[in-house]
């Protein structure tokens, strides 16, 4: 066995819950539910892998919160019924099986939602069309619709939701949930002035475009107790805007890293292009300013495919955790094949095409 990279093999810690090593599974969407949004055929197996090949935590892919404006994609997964909730114990029994530690991701599309079995339009904290166009390998194509803005009523439904979702999700067994602030999802266009024109609370300052973060944060606390692991997920770069860099700098990452602390959240996850990239010109890596400010546990997600990077970026303190998104999905056992000093495949688009979704990777899955 490899002592080469021991840093990825520590046991850590979030919140209460002991992690057997440093190394997690991103979030990624496979749109392979069935209609209802319940957990489909596939996905047992899938996650199981991960599991088995020696993850310690493992992210579900992005799950809609509620049956109103919450959902993103055809065949997404959802976690707003008990029946959605309830098609995860299998999934989370083969991962606890194998000593690993799950968290369902909670994620509300807003305007960037390219398909939604409940309603024909969008909503989002202004009416802003989203940059860019809707994502073909989640079935969409042509350009975002232009959404409605959220009115007082809506943020309450979505905050609901989330708090619902999530307590879903602890009865389900889960270990924890994530809530995606990030990728340019409704959270997010809140945080970003070019989406979020408003002239409310929830507008304007820095601190205004990250009240529904609060709200959440601790409508969620409060739903599920002190004892249930919350995180949140944070990006610069949107799906639809690749280039976005925080317009107040490092002043929005203080903001919205202590307001993690001071909500009681129990981790952040980090996502840039590269975990090792200073976030703003001459500053830190994201990670480490989440780190800094809000001195919780921190996992950085981007770019990597080598274990000697996370090694390093682990070594250096820029974070506790390290994410692996696309280089996992070549390597379901990448933590295994490392420890064994074995050779790890590369990553190929191929394998989310012509559809992202788990029938279309079959070949590169241990999948039955
Ligand atoms: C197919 C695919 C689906 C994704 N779905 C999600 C998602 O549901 N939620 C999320 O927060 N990020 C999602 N991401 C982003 C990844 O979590 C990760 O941030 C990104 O792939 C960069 O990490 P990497 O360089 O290790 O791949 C997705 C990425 C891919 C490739």
């Amino acid at each position: 066995m490899s002592t080469k990279y021991s840093f990825l093999f520590e046991t850590s810690v979030i919140g209460n819950l002991e992690i057997p090593n440093r190394l997690v599974v991103a979030p990624m969407t496979r749109v392979s539910a069935e209609k209802d949004g319940t957990v489909g055929p596939l996905m047992k197996d899938y996650y199981k892998a991960f599991a088995a090949g020696g993850f310690g935590l493992i992210i579900t892919e992005g799950l809609y919160t509620d049956q109103l404006y919450s959902q993103a994609y055809l065949d997404q997964p959802g976690i707003a019924t008990q029946e959605q909730a309830l098609s995860w114990e299998p999934v989370i029994k083969e991962v606890h099986d194998r000593n690993s530690v799950i968290f369902a991701q909670l994620m509300h599309a807003g305007a960037l939602s390219q398909f939604n079995r409940f309603v024909g339009i969008t909503k989002g904290p202004s009416a802003v069309q989203p940059l860019g166009e809707q994502m073909p390998f989640y079935h969409g194509s042509g350009p975002y619709q232009v959404p409605k803005a959220m009115t007082q009523q809506d943020i309450d439904a979505v905050i609901k939701g989330f708090s619902e979702a999530a307590v879903l999700a602890k009865n389900a067994g889960f270990d924890g949930v994530e809530i995606h602030g990030a990728n340019g999802y409704l959270l997010d266009q809140f945080l970003t002035g070019y989406t979020n024109k408003r002239d409310d609370l929830y507008g304007g300052s820095i601190e205004g475009r990250l009240c529904i973060y609060r709200e959440v944060a601790n409508a969620v606390r409060a739903a599920v107790g002190d004892e249930f692991v919350i995180g949140f997920r944070f990006s610069q770069k949107k799906v639809n805007d690749i280039e976005h860099v925080w317009e107040d700098g490092e002043d929005a990452a203080k903001q919205a890293f202590s307001l993690m602390r001071d909500c009681a959240v129990d981790y952040i996850h980090t996502a840039e292009p590269n975990i090792n990239d200073a976030a703003f010109s001459g500053s830190a890596p994201l990670s480490e300013l989440a780190k800094k400010y809000s001195g919780l546990p921190v996992i950085a997600n981007g770019g990597v495919s080598a274990p000697e990077t996370a090694n390093v970026t682990l070594k250096n303190e820029q974070a506790d955790f390290v994410a692996l998104g696309k280089i996992a999905l070549a390597n379901q056992d990448w933590p295994a094949v490392v420890k064994a000093e074995g050779i790890l495949n590369t990553f190929d688009f191929s394998m989310l095409s012509p559809i992202a979704n788990l029938s279309s990777a079959k070949n590169y899955f241990s999948l039955n």
